[in-house]
């Protein structure tokens, strides 16, 4: 069976499709689309783990075919790998009539994305997520690009794929640490919503962290629905609606830099997601009673135990370069309740340290902390 979520925007409008048949799809809708030539940028190990699939479904494309091999690290997500893919675009005369199809995670999906919405100044592209973490979130909404000066996806673009094409069984192959980080979205997304997707994506959350099977397909809809839903109504994050996507992300960009990116990304959404549920408490938007209910909820979600190492100062400088702070001020999303976000928040230095510090306070001791540590930083300024 495969799902269909239809993404309709004022410009462009395309679907997701989820599911057995969706490989398949996204052959015909090449095929019917009149696309010339067609560069897949397919993920080193996706190819190395399941190239006679991709040889097998690409075969039955109708247009000329060219593949990049992709080592995908946040290091090459760079101009680097931009330029290199101009370069094989540009000598095999790819036009405005050719497509760019992403295989891999997110840091494909991005970079192939950027170089499909500048090359001729916008070529088709399609995307194939092979990580949870792009299935349930980056493969779609349109924001591409790449790291640079040290930033993450300080270049970019606004570019929506003409086409989501998500097969799990990808998934199969996919190490059990980046399962973990494409959980750490799916955590987001609990509080994005309502009770039942809470429940939800809980319950399927922690079966996932007992290592029992999960229906990956019911939790990449249930996301993607979120996601989608949210697209459409601010594109370009220019009502301040698509931010709440961003829970977590101030402190998680911060604290990907600061371990040198040895925390994968949805690693470090985790932390800041925690981060940001101190700071909404500290902050007044969230109750004690609540704030103690999701870590104790969440309690089974482990923390990388990089955040012991961190440098709180550089952590707040690394904050400080972050695109979306404005006026010099450090923002953050927070949390009132499921499904009720808080955007644009301006927080004192001393309430982001705090919650810093109560974060490694938990993961030193993730067990005992959630009987209720946190008065110990009360009265803290
Ligand atoms: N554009 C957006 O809206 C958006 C949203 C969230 C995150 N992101 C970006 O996504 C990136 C993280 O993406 P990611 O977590 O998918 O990481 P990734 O793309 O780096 O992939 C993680 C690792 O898994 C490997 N891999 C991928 N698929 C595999 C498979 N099926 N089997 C075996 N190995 C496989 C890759 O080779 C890589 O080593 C970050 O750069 C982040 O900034 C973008």
């Amino acid at each position: 069976m495969t799902n269909q979520i239809n993404v309709k925007l004022v410009d462009s409008s395309y679907s997701i499709n989820i599911g057995d048949k969706s490989l398949k799809k996204l052959i015909d809708k090449i095929n019917s689309s009149r696309i010339s030539k067609c560069l897949i940028v397919i993920d080193s190990n996706v190819n190395k783990h399941h190239s006679l699939l991709i040889r097998k479904t690409f075969a039955l494309l109708e247009c000329k075919v060219l593949q990049y091999i992709f080592i995908a690290t946040e290091k090459n997500k760079s101009l680097n790998q931009i330029e290199k893919i101009y370069n094989i675009l540009s000598y095999n005369y790819f036009g405005r009539d050719s497509a760019i199809v992403a295989i891999g995670g997110g840091v494909t999906g991005d970079v192939a994305g950027f170089a499909a919405s500048t090359y001729m100044r916008g070529i088709k592209y399609f995307q194939v997520p092979t990580t949870l973490l792009a299935m349930v979130d980056s493969s779609v909404g349109g924001k591409t690009g790449v790291n640079f000066n040290n930033k993450k996806n300080l270049i970019g673009s606004f570019y929506q794929p003409d086409g989501v094409f998500v097969y799990t069984d990808f998934l199969k192959t996919l190490p059990y640490k980046e399962l973990i980080s494409g959980a750490g979205e799916v955590f987001k997304y609990s509080f994005l919503a309502g009770h039942n997707n809470y429940l939800l994506l809980n319950n399927n959350l922690k079966k996932l962290f007992e290592g029992k099977e999960i229906d990956y397909n019911k939790v990449i809809l249930s996301c993607l629905k979120i996601k989608s839903n949210i697209v459409v109504q601010d594109e370009k994050e220019t009502t301040g609606l698509r931010k709440v996507l961003n829970l977590g992300h101030t402190f998680a960009h911060a604290f990907e830099v600061e371990s040198n990116y040895k925390l994968k990304h949805g690693e470090a959404v985790i932390a800041g997601i925690y981060c940001a549920l101190v700071l909404s408490e500290i902050s007044g938007y969230l109750s004690k009673e609540k704030w103690e209910l999701f870590f104790g909820n969440f309690s089974y979600i482990p923390i990388s135990k990089t955040v012991l190492k961190f440098d709180q100062d550089r952590i707040i400088q690394f904050m400080f370069g972050d695109k979306k702070n404005t006026k010099g001020n450090i923002s953050f999303v927070l949390i009132e309740e499921i499904g009720s976000i808080v955007v644009d928040v301006v927080v004192e230095k001393a309430s982001i340290l705090i919650a810093i510090k109560t974060l490694s306070e938990f993961v030193k001791d993730q067990k005992r902390f959630k009987r209720g540590k946190l008065s110990s930083f009360e009265g803290e300024t």
